[in-house]
């Protein structure tokens, strides 16, 4: 089928006249505002003009209820160009279309891959009947600074896990439904933005190419070789180099080393401000800047249609790279099936209602995305229990979370809702005093930041917990009543204060459509809590970045901390409040009994077997996790970097042995001569429930 997509691309090709070569690598903002500041509806007549000569190839649509438009876009393309090329149309479905799901950081809590799938196939048909067809996920942004309000996007801070959570966004959008319902994945924003210097957005990243290599694209190269159809450069700097012209991530990493044969797209106007990052004079320096540092697709702005022809026509850009990046836009086409049928992603009438099995999936997955941090014995409570409610979150209405536009909001079940349909007693409480004069035993305080607070654009220098919520807690505690905290947000946040005087913490993020409903049945044990952190909580703001997969340095910090010459603070502490890969369940999990079949490694897998012990009568799921340590390599190695994790169901007093097979893939890192492979020696493998296992066995590769 490629072959003859390729045969049938390459004769459109040869049709086409140089500037409509080019249309094909312009991308048009259609919704209602424009990216370069100033608010107003793109699709007008200047824009049909273009798409009417064939200077548009792909379309952008932000927002819902675009169909009439796309529609019609797509008709004076195919009905009134010379060619009749249709659009690509183009979305950013990140965590859900109608139905929202968790934010990404909280689905990546869930460790459940194979549900996370579901939602993108689920978010794929629901998308694709408004006439979308690719979408700009997923965001697989490595992200170790919570400052940085695109935390909420990604996967959080570990390699692995992004890249297995890759897996399943790609193959859940691109291959699970029928073609009709099909979005071709966006892997973004390449690579190394989620190291934005002090979580400021846009930022510079200095990362080295080891760092580049063996954590940040990592997650691309899984979504990669999963078969992702689009990759987006990020709007950063990597080395002084923006990505949007950096030829030796996109040219030679990308496209030579990585094999990457999809479409290339510029993020929103970057190439544009290639002039603001200062290596280019004007538009036509940074559309040859752009295109010769391998971007294909301009999203946004017109340097590409108003200097490519000219710049090839002056023979600074071959015409052959352009023809490849032509036949790639025009294989995507093939291949998403708008060739055959223009109106294949425009047949159907969008859902009315939210479709109660795309709900259960939401709810599911927000279950199974909520972290249980601390609990005195306090939680579950008891159904039909009376509760004062209160916190600065407790009302919010808006609990999808950042970058979603679902048409459906209303259908949010609230806290309040939630808490109630649960069969809890609620006494709504908005001062101290009115929860000091409630004779109830229990207060659930709600804390965090306003969905709006999180995602792009929404670096913050503060993430502590408000004041007036500990205040709350604090009185609350006084007044000797039971403290349960509740945090909403899209960020790791600094509870250092608020563990003080709460019995239990729960970790909500935002949650999607099924968000009280959730954190009602959490709250109630009608959920068993099992999500793991995927991202470490920080105990101070002046420990950022912190995070578990770190290098050792030449003075590690002694567990005692007593060696003043060893990498610690004077003023505080080097361990995290809460870390990587931890959450509490209202079972009891232990873990006992680790064997390795050999305690060397040659050519052939070890295989790796522990037993786990539910010591509790409640059945729950635990995530169990696998860490290596290569005690010594070429490089310096982090203290641990998560290898396989299984997420397992065990009855009450159940023992089940998991096994997990070590490969040497999984040893492996790229060494200074890019060379990716594992070194002969000594490497420590442990397991456990979270990144701060002990359990360990050392394994020697021959
Ligand atoms: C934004 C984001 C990118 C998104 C694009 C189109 O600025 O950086 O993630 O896909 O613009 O909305």
């Amino acid at each position: 089928m490629k072959k003859e997509y390729y045969e049938k691309a390459k004769q459109l090709l040869f049709q086409m006249t140089l500037q409509e070569k080019i249309g094909q690598l312009c991308q048009k903002n259609i919704g209602d505002t424009s990216g370069l500041g100033e608010e107003k509806n793109l699709i007008n007549e200047d824009a049909y003009d273009k798409i009417r000569q064939g200077r548009i190839g792909l379309i952008l649509q932000p927002a819902w209820n675009m169909i009439d438009d796309i529609r019609e876009a797509q008709r004076v393309a195919v009905e009134e160009s010379r060619l009749k090329v249709p659009l690509l149309v183009h979305s950013d479905i990140i965590h859900g279309f109608d139905t929202i799901f968790p934010l990404p950081i909280a689905s990546a809590c869930s460790f459940n891959t194979e549900l996370i799938r579901r939602s993108a196939a689920i978010s794929a048909t629901e998308a694709t009947v408004a006439g979308i067809n690719v979408t700009h996920a997923p965001m697989l942004d490595i992200a170790r600074d919570p400052r940085w309000g695109r935390i909420a996007e990604g996967a959080g801070e570990d390699a692995y896990l992004a890249g297995e959570i890759a897996k399943a966004y790609v193959k859940g959008f691109q291959e699970d439904n029928g073609r009709s319902e099909c979005l071709s994945a966006t892997l973004k924003h390449f690579a190394g933005y989620g190291a934005a210097e002090a979580g400021r957005d846009y930022n510079t990243c200095e990362l080295g190419e080891r760092t580049m290599r063996n954590t940040y694209l990592r997650p691309f190269k899984a979504g990669i070789d999963a078969g992702a159809k689009l990759v987006m450069a990020g709007f950063h700097t990597v080395d002084s180099v923006p990505m949007t012209a950096n030829a030796k991530y996109l040219r030679k990493i990308l496209r030579k080393e990585f094999t990457f044969e999809g479409v290339v797209i510029s993020d929103w106007c970057a190439p544009y401000e290639l002039i603001a990052h200062g290596i280019a004079e004007n538009e036509r320096e940074a559309a040859l800047s752009a295109f010769q540092g391998g971007i294909d697709v301009e999203m946004c702005s017109d340097c590409y249609d108003r200097f490519l022809n000219e710049l090839i026509t002056a023979g600074l850009i071959d015409e052959k790279t352009l023809d490849a990046a032509v036949l790639r836009i025009l294989m995507l086409k093939f291949e998403c099936g708008i060739m055959e049928d223009p109106y294949l992603f425009m047949r159907k009438s969008g859902a009315c209602v939210l479709p109660p099995d795309h709900l259960q999936v939401a709810e599911k997955l927000a279950d199974e995305s909520i972290v249980l941090l601390k609990n005195e014995n306090i939680l579950p409570l008891k159904p039909g229990e009376k509760i004062i409610v209160t916190g600065s979150r407790c009302f919010d209405a808006n609990l999808l979370g950042c970058w979603q536009s679902s048409r459906f909001i209303t259908d949010t079940i609230t806290y309040p809702q939630g808490l109630e349909k649960e069969g809890f007693h609620c006494h709504y409480a908005s001062t101290a005093q009115e929860l000091i004069s409630d004779d109830c035993g229990t207060v659930i305080v709600f804390v965090g930041e306003a969905a709006e607070n999180s995602g792009e654009a929404c670096s913050e220098q503060d993430i502590r917990i408000l004041e007036e919520d500990i205040e709350l807690l604090r009185i609350a505690k006084e007044n000797d009543k039971k403290t349960v905290c509740v945090v909403s947000t899209g960020r790791p946040m600094i509870l250092t204060e608020t563990e003080k005087y709460s019995d239990a913490i729960v970790y909500a993020w935002y949650l999607g459509h099924s968000a009280g409903k959730s954190l009602a049945g959490i709250l109630s044990g009608r959920v068993n809590p099992s999500g793991k952190l995927c991202v470490t909580l920080p105990r101070d703001m002046g420990q950022i970045p912190i995070y578990y997969n770190h290098l050792p340095t030449g003075r590690p910090r002694s567990e005692a901390d007593d060696n003043k010459f060893t990498s610690r603070y004077i003023d505080g502490s080097s361990e995290p409040l809460y870390p990587f890969g931890f959450g509490l369940s209202y079972s009891k999990f232990i873990y006992e009994n680790l064997i390795l079949d050999s305690d060397v490694i040659i050519d052939v897998p070890v295989k790796a077997s522990i037993t786990v012990e539910n010591q509790s009568d409640t059945a729950g799921k635990e995530t169990v996790q696998l860490y290596v340590h290569d005690v010594c390599a070429q490089i310096s190695r982090p203290v641990k970097e998560l290898a396989a994790f299984q997420k397992v169901y065990l009855n009450g007093r159940e023992r089940k042995t998991i096994t997990f097979e070590i490969t040497e893939e999984m040893l492996a890192y790229y060494h200074s001569d890019n060379n990716f492979c594992c070194d002969p020696g000594l490497f420590e493998i442990y397991i456990g429930g979270d990144s701060e296992t002990k359990i360990f066995k050392s394994l020697r590769k021959i």
